[in-house]
C-alpha cells in the first residue's frame, strides 16, 4: 500500500446535493478512498445513479432523497446517515441552486426567496441537525460557499447574498463549537465545470459566456476534481487545525 494523500478511510460523510456536480465528484472520490458516504439530493434519479456507481466497483455510497429547505425531511435525512453509518464524522453541505443573472432591481421575489431558502436556511438547517449528531465526539461541517460568498458578484445578488450567509453561519459555529471539537469551514471556488454552470453559460451571449469563462486568472472554469480533492483533504485529519475559514479554490480570482 501506498501514502494516499488525505485519508479517509472509515470516515462516515453526509453530502446534501451528492447527486450532481461538485457533491457527486467528492462522494465518489471518498468512496473510492474508503469512506463511507451517504449522499442526499432532491434528485432521486441522478442519486440512486451515483450510489450504483459506487456500489459497482465494492464502494460505499447511499442515497437518501432530501429537501434541505425543509426542516422536517432534514431531521429525517440526519436519523438516516447516523443509522445508516453508525455515527457521523464529517457533513458536506453542498446542495445549492443559482439564478438566472439579472440587475437587482429585475430579480424576483421567487429568485431571492428560493436563493435565501435553499442555499442559506437550507446550510442552516443542515448545521443544526449536525451539530447534536456531531458533539458527542467531534467532527467538521464543511459548507460549500463560493467566490461570490466572498466578494462583489454582479447580476447574481440573491446568490451572493446567500453564500455570505453560510460564511457568516461558517465562522460563527466555528467559535461556538471549538472547544466541544467541531470545526466549521466553508469551500468557496469560482466556476467549476458543472450542470449548474453549464445551464447558465447556455442562458447566455457569447461575449458573457467568455467573461465567465476568463474571470479566473487561469481564464478557464475549475474541474470538479480541482474541487472534490481540496474536499477530501478538508475530510481527513491532515487538516484538523483549520476552523472557522473559506478555502478558496479559484484559479487566482482573488488574489
Ligand atoms: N459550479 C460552480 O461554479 C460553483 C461555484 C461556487 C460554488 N458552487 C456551489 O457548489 C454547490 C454544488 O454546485 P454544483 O455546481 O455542483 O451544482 P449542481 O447543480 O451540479 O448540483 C447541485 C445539486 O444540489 C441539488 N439540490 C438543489 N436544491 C436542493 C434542495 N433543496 N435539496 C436537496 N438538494 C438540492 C441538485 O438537485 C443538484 O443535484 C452549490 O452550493 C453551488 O452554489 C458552485
Amino acid at each position: 500500500m501506498g501514502h494516499p494523500a488525505a485519508n479517509v478511510e472509515g470516515k462516515k460523510i453526509l453530502i446534501t446535493g451528492g447527486a450532481s456536480g461538485i457533491g457527486a465528484a467528492s462522494a465518489l472520490l471518498l468512496a473510492e478512498r474508503g469512506a463511507k458516504v451517504v449522499i442526499a439530493d432532491l434528485s432521486e434519479q441522478a442519486g440512486n445513479e451515483v450510489a450504483e456507481q459506487a456500489s459497482a466497483k465494492g464502494q460505499s455510497i447511499v442515497f437518501h432523497k432530501v429537501d434541505v429547505a425543509d426542516g422536517e425531511s432534514v431531521r429525517a435525512l440526519f436519523a438516516f446517515a447516523m443509522e445508516q453509518l453508525g455515527g457521523l464524522d464529517v457533513v458536506l453541505n453542498n446542495a445549492g441552486i443559482d439564478h438566472k443573472p439579472a440587475p437587482m432591481h429585475e430579480l424576483s421575489d421567487d429568485d431571492f426567496d428560493r436563493n435565501i431558502a435553499v442555499n442559506l436556511k437550507g446550510v442552516w438547517h443542515c448545521m443544526r441537525a449536525a451539530i447534536p449528531c456531531l458533539l458527542p465526539k467531534g467532527g467538521h461541517v464543511i459548507n460549500v460557499a463560493s467566490v461570490a460568498g466572498l466578494r462583489s458578484s454582479p447580476m447574481i445578488s440573491a446568490y451572493s447574498a446567500s453564500k455570505h450567509g453560510v460564511m457568516g453561519l461558517t465562522k460563527s459555529a466555528a467559535i461556538e463549537y471549538a472547544k466541544a471539537n467541531i470545526r466549521f469551514n466553508a469551500v468557496c471556488p469560482s466556476f467549476t465545470d458543472t450542470p449548474m454552470v453549464q445551464n447558465t453559460l447556455a442562458q447566455l451571449d457569447e461575449r458573457a459566456q467568455n467573461a465567465i469563462i476568463k474571470a479566473s486568472p487561469m481564464r478557464r472554469l475549475g474541474r470538479v476534481e480541482e474541487i472534490s480533492g481540496a474536499v477530501a483533504w478538508l475530510c481527513s485529519d491532515e487538516s484538523s487545525f483549520m476552523n472557522g475559514h473559506a478555502f478558496t479554490l479559484d484559479g487566482g480570482m482573488l488574489a
